[in-house]
């Protein structure tokens, strides 16, 4: 995205001449940007050739899954929906994990219909319903475990899922335990080992010490797993002050680690496939002058896009329009919700705004949409998928119909 004539840009287009067209507030997806992601997610590691799986959760739009599937990518899920979903995007059922800690006995059985990849199991309860079910259905299912390794991701503490007081994966024991079980059945074949230790993660050093767990239990282990699942979780820029992954170490540490161990990796990628290629765009419906403060009532809310609330986290927020002339005001952007977290960010001498001016808060592409509900009884919003000059609406917004 860059100004081009003082005009926020996408692609070949800008999105004034968007929003003309369509009402606000809408998603937007960059078709080009995603395309480098995944060619740049591929590059990082063409060495060892992985098995990409996305992250369906980050992003559960039929056509952006489609795009993301002639890419060449398989998909990580997490639900009978969201597995549907992938299915429905014509994702080869050879390349779909199914994550989770509580499948339903429903879940496993449909996963085991659609013969998927790999469930990759979180219990050993779950391990003997996996068992239950294949067995009843006379087949043999192949299935992951996942460990948890007891690793810092040094992430926010909400999206932090590799420590031991996290409710994700087993440990060491109880790994051993199912690895045991496993031998013992004849309706399962544990073929892979997942872990997956966190969210927007953007130091290596956690990956490379998850490894060394990773490494440690396997050598204490006479299974031979034909995967090792490193789930996702690598981190993208939302703001300056963000650093890179290094992604060039994390290839090394892998190398390293399939040195010694001779099996297939897969990566549950979601954020760093879709998160930087999507922006929401929202027009200014009001703005309230509180002392030293403004209040930019926006037409997007919380319910439309709940990382600020819900994490306080940080998008970068755009005037779609740009001037030059700076509000001596601060600038608190906030939505129509009653309640108070309903705020997307304060900023202090931003260009000079006015009511109906177009606001773009960026980087929404991953847990935007997927994570937006309809609290306040309002519509999901319109999604677009912007290629060159092209505008592709891939999800109508939701009408007052389908709502009530
Ligand atoms: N695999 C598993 C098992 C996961 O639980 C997740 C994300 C992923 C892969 C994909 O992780 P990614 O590459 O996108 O970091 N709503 C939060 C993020 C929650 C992530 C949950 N699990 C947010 O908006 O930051």
């Amino acid at each position: 995205m860059k100004y081009i004539n003082n005009k926020l840009s996408i692609e070949k287009i800008n999105f004034q001449k968007i929003a003309n067209k369509f009402e606000t507030p809408f998603y937007s997806y960059s078709y080009s940007k995603l395309k480098e992601n995944i060619n740049n997610f591929k590059n990082s590691f063409k060495s060892f050739s992985p098995l990409i799986c996305f992250a369906v959760k980050s992003n559960t739009n039929l056509n952006i899954i489609k795009e993301i599937k002639k890419l060449g990518l398989g998909a990580d899920v997490v639900s009978q929906g969201e597995l549907m979903m992938a299915l429905k995007a014509g994702i080869n059922p050879n390349k779909i994990v199914f994550s989770g800690v509580g499948k339903t006995s429903n879940e496993i059985s449909f996963a085991i219909e659609k013969k998927i990849l790999l469930i990759n199991a979180e219990s050993l309860s779950e391990v003997k319903e996996i068992n239950r079910i294949a067995k009843f259905k006379n087949r043999k299912v192949n299935i992951g475990v996942r460990l948890n390794p007891d690793t810092d991701a040094k992430t926010l503490i909400q999206i932090s899922t590799g420590k031991k007081e996290n409710k994700f994966g087993v440990n060491k024991s109880i790994l051993y335990e199912i690895i045991n079980y496993c031998n013992n059945s004849n309706n399962i074949n544990l073929k892979c080992l997942s872990v997956h230790i966190g969210s927007q993660i953007l130091d290596y050093k956690p990956y490379e010490k998850m490894l060394k767990t990773v490494s440690q239990i396997l050598s204490k282990t006479d299974h031979s797993f034909e995967y090792i699942d490193l789930g996702g979780g690598m981190g993208i820029t939302y703001s300056n002050k963000n650093k890179k992954l290094n992604y060039k170490k994390y290839n090394t540490a892998i190398l390293r680690f399939l040195k010694i161990h001779k099996v297939k990796i897969i990566f549950e990628p979601g954020r760093s496939i879709i998160g930087n290629t999507g922006t929401l765009v929202t027009k200014i419906i009001y703005i309230k002058e509180s002392g030293k403060k403004d209040f930019i009532i926006l037409d997007a809310a919380m319910n439309d896009l709940m990382r600020p609330a819900l994490y306080g986290a940080f998008h970068k927020t755009l005037p779609v329009i740009k001037s030059y002339k700076i509000s001596k005001k601060i600038y608190e952007f906030v939505g129509p919700i009653c309640e108070s977290t309903d705020k997307f960010i304060t900023l202090k001498r931003f260009q000079k705004l006015k009511e109906k001016d177009l606001i773009a808060i960026c980087d929404v592409g991953a847990y935007g949409m997927s994570l937006s509900s309809n609290y306040n009884l309002r519509p999901k919003l319109l999604e677009l998928l912007i290629k060159g000059s092209k505008i592709i609406v891939i999800r109508k917004r939701q009408n007052y119909k389908e709502l009530i």
